[in-house]
C-alpha cells in the first residue's frame, strides 16, 4: 500500500485509535522489582548513583515488599549486603546470612509477594569475584559451583520461591538443580541469568552492593558484548541443565540479544534494566534535560517489545503504580 491510498496519520489520530491497535502493553505483571538487603535496625540508606533505590534494612525491605504488593507486582528479586567478606563468601550460604533473613521476613509478613534471590559469591567474597580465586588470580569454575549450590539452596531453605544464579560459571545451573531436587525442592524454579554481559551498564550496582571486583575484572566469566550468538548457546545451556526461566542483561544497548532469545527460545524470556540504564536516566531527569518518568515507560516498552515476558527494574513500584492510573 503505498501513499495516498495509505496514510498511516489515520489511525494515529485519536487516543481511542491508539489504543485500539497498540500492539505491546506493558502491564504491573511484567515487573520485577530489585532490593538491597544490609544488616540493623532501621537502616534507609541511600545508594548515591540511584536516586530513589535504597540499601534497607529487614524492617524496611518488609515495608517496600509491602508498597510493591499493593502496587501489584508479583515478586521481587533480593540482593544481600553482609557484614562481613572472606575469601570463600561463607556470608552468602549462613544460614543467618543477610539475604537468608530478609526472605524469611518477607514471606512471613508478605506472604502471596514472590520472593526472587540473587545467586552469586560477588557480594560476599572479600575479592568482590563471582568465584573462587586461584592463587594465580584466576577464576576457578568448578570449586565454585557447590558454595552457589549451597547458597541456592540456604535462600529457598529460607523461603526463597525462585532462585537467579548470576555469577556465569558453567554448568552451575545444573549443580542447582540436582541440589535443590536432592533436598526435596524440585517445585523451586531457577531464573537463569543465562546470557549476561561483561558491561559497564553495572557500575551503580557496585556501588549499592559493595561488590566491584578488587582486581581484574568479569571477562573471563561475563560475556563479551560483541557477541550474539553464544547467546544463543549460553541459553540453550541452561535450558538442558534445567533453568526455568531465560535472563538477558543488561537490556536496553541488548534488544537485538532479547529479540534473538525470544525467537530461539521457548521458554520465558526475562530481561534486566540494570543500575547504569536506570542512573542515566535519573540523572538526566536531574538535570532537567529529559522527562524521566516517560523515558522509563518507553524504555520498559521497548524491552517488551523486543520480547521479554519479565522485567527486572528498579522503578518497578512508580511504573506499577503509574499504570494503575
Ligand atoms: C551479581 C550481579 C550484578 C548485577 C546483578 N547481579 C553485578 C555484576 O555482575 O557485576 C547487576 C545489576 C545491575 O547493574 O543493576 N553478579
Amino acid at each position: 500500500m503505498l501513499f495516498p491510498e495509505y496514510r498511516g496519520r489515520r489511525l494515529r489520530a485519536t487516543d481511542n485509535f491508539r489504543r485500539m491497535i497498540r500492539e505491546t502493553k506493558l502491564s504491573r505483571d511484567d515487573l520485577i522489582l530489585p532490593l538491597f538487603a544490609v544488616e540493623g535496625n532501621s537502616v534507609k540508606k541511600p545508594i548515591s548513583s540511584m536516586p530513589g533505590q535504597f540499601q534497607l534494612s529487614c524492617d524496611h525491605i518488609v515495608t517496600t515488599a509491602k508498597q510493591a504488593k499493593e502496587a501489584g507486582i508479583p515478586g521481587i528479586m533480593l540482593f544481600g549486603i553482609p557484614d562481613k567478606k572472606d575469601c570463600l563468601g561463607t556470608q552468602a550460604y549462613a544460614h543467618d546470612g543477610i539475604v537468608q533473613k530478609a526472605v524469611a521476613a518477607v514471606k512471613e509478613q508478605v506472604p502471596d509477594l514472590t520472593v526472587i534471590t540473587d545467586v552469586c559469591l560477588c557480594e560476599y567474597t572479600d575479592h568482590g569475584h563471582c568465584g573462587m580465586v586461584m592463587d594465580d588470580g584466576t577464576i576457578d569454575n568448578d570449586s565454585t559451583l557447590d558454595l552457589l549450590a549451597k547458597t541456592a539452596l540456604s535462600h529457598v531453605q529460607a523461603g526463597a520461591d525462585m532462585v537467579a544464579p548470576s555469577d556465569m560459571m558453567d554448568g552451575r545451573v545444573a549443580e542447582i538443580r540436582g541440589t535443590l531436587d536432592d533436598e526435596g525442592f524440585s517445585h523451586v524454579p531457577i531464573m537463569s541469568y543465562a546470557v549476561k554481559y561483561a558491561s559497564a551498564f553495572y557500575g551503580p550496582f557496585r556501588e549499592a552492593a559493595e561488590s566491584a571486583p578488587q582486581f581484574g575484572d568479569r571477562k573471563t566469566y561475563q560475556m563479551d558484548p560483541a557477541n550474539a550468538l553464544e547467546a544463543i548457546r549460553e541459553a540453550t545451556m541452561d535450558i538442558e541443565e534445567g533453568a526455568d526461566i531465560i535472563m538477558v542483561k543488561p537490556a536496553l544497548p541488548y534488544l537485538d540479544i532479547i529479540y534473538r532469545v525470544r525467537e530461539e527460545i521457548d521458554l520465558p524470556v526475562a530481561a534486566y534494566n540494570v543500575s547504569g540504564e536506570y542512573a542515566i536516566v535519573k540523572a538526566a531527569e536531574m538535570m532537567g534535560w529529559v522527562d524521566g518518568k516517560a523515558m522509563i515507560m518507553e524504555a520498559l516498552l521497548s524491552i517488551k517489545r523486543a520480547g521479554a515476558d519479565i522485567i527486572m527494574t528498579y522503578a518497578a513500584i512508580d511504573v506499577a503504580r503509574e499504570l494503575n492510573n
